[in-house]
C-alpha cells in the first residue's frame, strides 16, 4: 500500500517564484510548506494498493490531454483546514476537463474520487488560525505541460513526497 495524488508537479524557476510570495509569512507561526513540497493536487488517491496502482497506471497512459495555462495570482485562506495557498484567477477549461478525466479513471478502478468540488490551490502554509492577506500582487505564470503522480511519506522530518512517474499533456 502507498499514499498517493496526482498532481501539477511545479518546474525549479515556478517553485523559487511560489517561495518568494511564501517568504513573507515566515516567522509568524505558520507551518510553511517546504519548497520542494509545493504542488498543486489534481486528485487525492490515499493508501492504494500495488495492484490498483498498476492498473490506474495503464488507464492513466491512455489518457490524451491538452496543456495550458496557469496564472497563480491570489493568495486565499480556509479557516477549517486553517491553510493558506495560492490559486488561480480563474480555472482553465482543459485543467476541468483533465480532472474529471483523471477521476473518471479512479471511479473506474473502484476508488473513491474526492467529491469535494475541485478547487486548484498550492498550499503554501498550514496551521494558520489568522492571517492579513497582503495587498502586494503578484502573477506567476506557469505553462502546465504534464501531470505526476506523487507518493506521499511520512518522516521524522515531516512529510516527503516523490514523483513516482509522469506524463506529459499535448501541446
Ligand atoms: P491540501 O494541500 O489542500 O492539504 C497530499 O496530501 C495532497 O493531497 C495535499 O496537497 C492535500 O491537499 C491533498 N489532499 C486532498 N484530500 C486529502 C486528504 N483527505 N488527506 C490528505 N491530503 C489530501
Amino acid at each position: 500500500m502507498a499514499k498517493l495524488f496526482f498532481a501539477l508537479w511545479p518546474n525549479e524557476e515556478i517553485r523559487t517564484q511560489i517561495e518568494n510570495v511564501n517568504q513573507q509569512f515566515r516567522n509568524k507561526g505558520f507551518r510553511l510548506t517546504k519548497k520542494p513540497n509545493l504542488h498543486i493536487t489534481l486528485e487525492f488517491l490515499g493508501e492504494i494498493s500495488v495492484n490498483d496502482q498498476k492498473e490506474l497506471i495503464n488507464k492513466i497512459n491512455e489518457l490524451r490531454c491538452d496543456s495550458f495555462d496557469l496564472e497563480l495570482a491570489r493568495i486565499g485562506w480556509w479557516r477549517k483546514p486553517a491553510i493558506l495557498w495560492i490559486g488561480t484567477t480563474n480555472i482553465p477549461k482543459p485543467l476541468t476537463s483533465l480532472v474529471k478525466s483523471i477521476k473518471k479513471c479512479v471511479d473506474q478502478q473502484g476508488i473513491n474520487p474526492d467529491q469535494r468540488e475541485y478547487n486548484p490551490h498550492v498550499t503554501i502554509a498550514r496551521k494558520v488560525k489568522q492571517v492579513i492577506i497582503p495587498k502586494e500582487t503578484f502573477n506567476i505564470a506557469w505553462h502546465v505541460n504534464s501531470i505526476a503522480l506523487v507518493i506521499s511519506k511520512s518522516t521524522d522530518g515531516g512529510v516527503e513526497y516523490r514523483v513516482l512517474q509522469d506524463w506529459p499533456l499535448t501541446n
